[in-house]
């Protein structure tokens, strides 16, 4: 029952963090590029961050904490690979996300709030690459995960 609450948690963070990087990604991106212009664009994201990352800290916590309680469960030794490339390939995803939250985004929201378009578009793209990074690295983690059964 309690292996099963942690899988649950776990894979409902997983949805909402992979799923939300993938609608911003593929969805979000090219609509919000082909209708407006940079001073309404770049601020719209910013806007969708502030709310985004927020929650996705919490997901990010939730998966590691669940997936760490099951790992720890079991045993290191007694873990399939899979379970390892899980944890070592989602901890450099954390710590991606950490980057864009701690580091990139406060940069967007500063050059938003001084009109500085062109350095918010650079902010812009740094996320769009770490972004376009986990959604690879996720791929990788789900594949693993899925390798261990
Ligand atoms: C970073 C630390 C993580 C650890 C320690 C961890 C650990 C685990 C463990 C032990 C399980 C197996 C549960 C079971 O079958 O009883 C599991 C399942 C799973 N994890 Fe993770 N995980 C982590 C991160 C992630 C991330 C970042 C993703 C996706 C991007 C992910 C995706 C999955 C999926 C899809 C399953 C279900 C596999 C299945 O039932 O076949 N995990 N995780």
């Amino acid at each position: 029952m309690l292996r099963q609450t942690l899988l649950l948690l776990h894979l409902l963070g997983v949805i909402a963090w992979l799923g939300g990087m993938f609608f911003a990604y593929f969805c979000l991106r090219p609509a919000a590029a082909q209708v407006l212009q940079p001073p309404q664009r770049l601020p719209l994201w910013s806007a969708t961050f502030a709310r985004f990352l927020p929650l996705m800290a919490v997901a990010v916590v939730v998966i590691i904490a669940s997936g760490l309680h099951m790992l720890f469960s079991v045993g290191l030794g007694a873990a399939p690979i899979g379970w390892h490339v899980m944890f070592g390939v989602g901890s450099v995803m954390a710590v991606v996300f950490g980057a864009v939250y701690l580091r990139v985004f406060p940069q967007l929201k500063a050059h938003c709030a001084a009109s500085s378009w062109p350095e918010a578009g650079a902010a812009l793209n740094r996320i769009r690459q770490l972004v376009a990074l986990n959604l690879v690295l996720g791929a990788v983690v789900v594949a693993a995960a899925v390798s261990a059964r």
